[in-house]
């Protein structure tokens, strides 16, 4: 339901150039929200429990099923300023053969659509259904904007018509031959998009283009049993909410429609004391950097300045109770009583420092070549192998050297090697770790994989390591191609070990 986490090694975003139309802008209409909401509650809400997932610290919903949002003349006005030549010529990125996206528009080019979504009317609306007081992430995630390009491909996307075209007769009788095989689910065997989460703690998603005809497009949610649940797509003008940043989730192919627009707005809470996991993953490479990271970190820092004035207001409540109850005359300025206890400051002080941190990397440099920098990491191994060779049920194998082949996907395919070396050092004073060096595929540079959910998602890349023992069959040095760690049961962390350009990355 987000921006799609893989990136092809596609064209970089391209630079804004100047507008030449600025027909759209003075054409721009007011939000007004008895004319632009066609609002009504979602018939049903699924709540995390229902997901077999804990509640998360900002709301116990889940997702919704989908619900009016967009009056037709709001879903107009959205497609007049996504499709005006100024949004056209600044805001348009390619990540995936098929498909662009149209990104950061409001509120310059898209003034409409910033008002809509920042209005107090629609936040009412998507707060009090999410459960927790929400507001767009940033301007720059606004009605992330998701094109599927037809026959006429680029070209054809200026010639959107701000009217929805309705599909044709074809379609609308293979539509009819679909729903008479009683298609309930959708075959997911080719999703559009990999299981993920998303980069911001809640999106809403709405349909601008007509779907009562359209098959597929449904959004497929992991359970925590590890079972999956379907939820409905939208029709037009209509929305669906999503915890996206806990719930890892796809999306099924779309097929039989004239057009496919869908905008995707991300939220974030309000109140700044409510943990923060908003990250720029997947975002970066099509995004204007000195615009969205101008964005980013004034967000980020104006949340920490809440945070910091909150605090402050609290240890002055703090003292003043301090006073009141201590000072023989009442008065301020000698107060003898503990007002701060320095380990809560520490603690709330570590909290904010890794807030910096995480704000800092979010913004860690791309290649200067324009293509996206690869992350090699280093992975800490305890293999099964490992400690059932320890244990004393495996036999030892023979050392043996040998590279996968390009023919070879399956990284078992490579002659494994355990070892004898001891298990990691929390089990023991004398046992050591094993590492290794993980190569990611060059569709994951710009992903984030030194974090402890890297197995959220798929992660595969090329392993090298050295295997064996020092006593008896000696040390060998493995490669593994398609090592998927984010599936695989050895991985138990990734840590940076640096970038490599991925010019030098035969996957
Ligand atoms: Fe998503």
């Amino acid at each position: 339901m987000s921006p799609p986490i893989a990136v092809d090694p596609a064209p970089a975003s391209p630079a804004p150039k100047p507008s030449g139309n600025v027909s759209s802008i003075k054409a721009a209409v007011d939000f007004d929200a008895s004319r632009h909401l066609s609002f009504s509650p979602p018939s049903s809400v699924l709540t995390m429990k229902d997901l077999c997932l804990e509640p998360t610290a900002l709301s116990n919903v889940a997702t919704t099923e989908p619900f009016p949002l967009l009056s037709h003349e709001a879903v107009l006005q959205h497609r007049r300023e996504l499709f005006s030549p100024e949004v056209l010529d600044n805001c348009l990125h390619y990540t995936r053969p098929g498909s662009v996206q149209l990104r950061g528009m409001a509120p310059r080019y898209a003034p409409f659509i910033h008002k809509f979504w920042h209005s107090p009317e629609v936040l009412k609306i998507v707060s009090s259904i999410a459960g927790v007081d929400l507001v767009p992430a940033m301007d720059y995630e606004v009605s992330h904007t998701n094109v599927q390009l037809g026959p006429g491909g680029l070209d054809a996307v200026r010639s959107t018509p701000v009217e929805p075209p309705t599909a044709t007769e074809e379609a609308i009788r293979a539509f009819e031959a679909d729903k008479a095989q009683k298609r309930a689910v959708t075959d997911q065997t080719k999703p559009i998009i990999e299981w993920h989460k998303d980069s911001h703690p809640w999106v809403c998603v709405v349909m601008l283009s007509d779907a009562r005809h359209m098959t597929g497009g449904e959004t497929e949610l992991m359970k925590g049993d590890g079972t999956t649940l379907k939820v409905k797509a939208p029709q037009m003008g209509c929305a669906v909410l999503l915890q996206g940043r806990y719930i890892t989730h796809t999306a099924a192919p779309v097929d039989n429609m004239p057009e496919r627009v869908t905008i995707v707005t991300s939220f974030r809470p309000r109140n700044p004391m409510l943990p923060d996991e908003t990250t720029n993953a997947n975002v970066r490479n099509k995004s204007h950097l000195s615009e969205l990271y101008y964005q980013w970190t004034t967000y980020r820092l104006d949340v920490l300045a809440q945070r910091a004035r909150i605090t402050a207001d609290a240890l002055r409540r703090r003292y003043d109770e301090n006073v009141k109850a201590n000072d023989p005359e009442g008065k301020k300025g000698m107060c003898l009583v503990e007002t701060v206890n320095v380990g809560e400051v520490e603690a709330w002080a570590e909290e904010q420092i890794k807030y910096i941190r995480e704000t800092l990397h979010e913004m860690r440099p791309l290649d200067k070549s324009g293509k996206f920098t690869a992350v090699a990491v280093i992975i800490e191994i305890e293999t099964k192998a490992l400690v059932e060779l320890c244990q004393g049920t495996n036999t030892l194998a023979r050392p043996a050297v040998r590279l996968a082949p390009e023919s070879e996907p399956s990284p078992t395919s490579t002659h494994y090697v355990p070892s004898c070396i001891p298990r990691s050092p929390s089990r023991g004073p004398n046992s050591r770790t094993h590492f290794a060096i993980f190569i990611p595929h060059a569709n994951l540079a710009d992903k984030d994989l030194a974090v402890p959910t890297f197995k959220d998602a798929p992660c595969a890349g090329t392993i090298v390591q050295v295997v064996g023992e020092p006593l008896m069959s000696g040390f060998v040095l493995e490669f593994k191609r398609n090592f998927d760690c984010s599936t695989a049961h050895d991985p138990r962390r990734l840590a940076l070990l640096s970038n490599v350009d991925t010019e030098n990355i035969y996957d």
